[in-house]
């Protein structure tokens, strides 16, 4: 049994994957080819953004948008805590410090109270101008842009949607990347929308943004590429992944129903047991993870991979207690959620292709443990 299955989506596509990438390679147009923009344009148009840039990877889609707003030194630039490191990593590399935020306990997505408690505190401190807030959109969830918006307007702050778990998710009737005031999302093969190495892209509705983004992405050009009008980075998306992403993208909403029916089974297989993963009415998760609660977590764990089950904690720590970032601010009142999740969530094989037999041996596996250990459990 798989954790990701990305030979069960090869299986089923292959051949237009090879033909994809025998057209480009025989083509030659091996950077910023036509597939490129085709990508480009298909994707804005599935997110519903008026523009879509591609990148290197879901770093630089983070990074880019700080470069081409002039964050940096001085400003602060508000993060959750518990998330992949490259949310704060792309902060403190554009010379900014980032503001430790607590999470949700049920989403666990940016939690508003905390950000409030954070935005009061560096306004009152003085030291750091509050600049950014970079919400993320914890495996495939979105985040509340309903209340972090009203933040950021009343404070004028800029939104960059970290939605590198995303793509496919969507919040009302506005798919995950078109909120805040850019998107960022990562194609790094194991994501909802993979390619086969290393991409991102940039989501935006505002023309100046993007033409920034676009001239911050190839080495700051201006009207011509040996123009150059910024200091930027060489952070491109190969022609190669864009015709991969193009047949991929083609069957991600199949996949994404796929996903839901398997979020489903195991909601209604595991939720009298342990806590399963919780999507707010009129919410779509995008189930990059498939996350659930019990504080027995690492004798879950033991006892699964015992049963040949794979599972994986996400994550084994809060960004403020890792040794790079504890030095930087965190909200006041503490990060408590932050730091007990580390300790009891656990993520199940979550992927389109995950058959309803190997799913019911890990519901079955899961329920017999909790079953054998509900005394000691209760006791706890
Ligand atoms: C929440 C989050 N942000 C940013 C990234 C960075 O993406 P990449 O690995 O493509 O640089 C990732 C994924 O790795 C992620 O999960």
């Amino acid at each position: 049994m798989q954790f990701i299955d990305l030979g069960a989506q090869r299986e089923r596509i292959g051949d237009r994957l090879k033909a994809a990438i025998d057209r480009v390679i025989e083509d030659g147009r091996y950077i910023l080819g036509p597939e490129v923009a085709e990508f480009e344009a298909k994707l804005a148009a599935y997110v519903g953004v008026k523009h879509c840039v591609a990148c290197a990877n879901g770093t630089d889609a983070l990074l880019l948008p700080l470069y081409a707003s002039g964050i940096g030194p001085g400003d602060a630039v508000f993060v959750p805590s518990f998330t992949f490191a490259a949310t704060a990593e792309v902060v403190a590399l554009a010379k900014a410090e980032p503001v430790f935020v607590d999470v949700d306990p049920n989403t666990y997505n940016i939690d508003i109270d905390s950000l409030e408690a954070a935005v009061a505190m560096i306004k009152a401190e003085g030291r750091l101008k509050p600049k950014a807030i970079i919400p993320v959109d914890l495996f495939g969830l979105g985040a509340d842009y309903d209340a972090i918006m009203a933040i950021a307007e009343r404070e004028n702050l800029l939104v960059i949607e970290d939605a590198a778990q995303a793509i496919g998710g969507s919040v009302g009737d506005r798919m995950c990347g078109s909120f805040g005031h850019v998107g960022a999302t990562s194609f790094y093969p194991a994501k909802p929308l993979g390619c086969y190495g290393d991409g991102g892209a940039m989501f935006t509705n505002d023309d100046a943004l993007a033409e920034k983004l676009r001239s911050f992405a190839f080495h700051g050009k201006g009207e011509t590429q040996y123009d150059n009008i910024h200091v930027g980075l060489n952070s491109r998306l190969d022609t190669l992944q864009a015709a991969i992403l193009i047949e991929k993208l083609a069957i991600l909403e199949e996949e994404m129903a796929a996903r839901q029916a398997v979020a489903q089974r195991y909601a209604e297989g595991l939720g009298d047991v342990v806590k399963v993963a919780q999507v707010p009415a009129g919410s779509r998760s995008a189930w990059a993870q498939y996350a659930i609660e019990t504080p027995a977590r690492d004798a879950l764990k033991a006892h699964l991979h015992a049963s040949g089950i794979p599972s994986m904690i996400y994550y084994v720590k809060p960004l403020h207690r890792q040794v790079a970032y504890r030095h930087f601010p965190q909200a006041p009142g503490g990060l408590a959620v932050s730091e007990a999740l580390p300790e009891r969530i656990l993520s199940l094989p979550m992927h389109p292709y995950l058959g309803a037999d190997d799913q019911d041996r890990i519901i079955a596996t899961i329920r017999n443990f909790v079953g054998s250990n509900s005394a000691r459990l209760a006791a706890e």
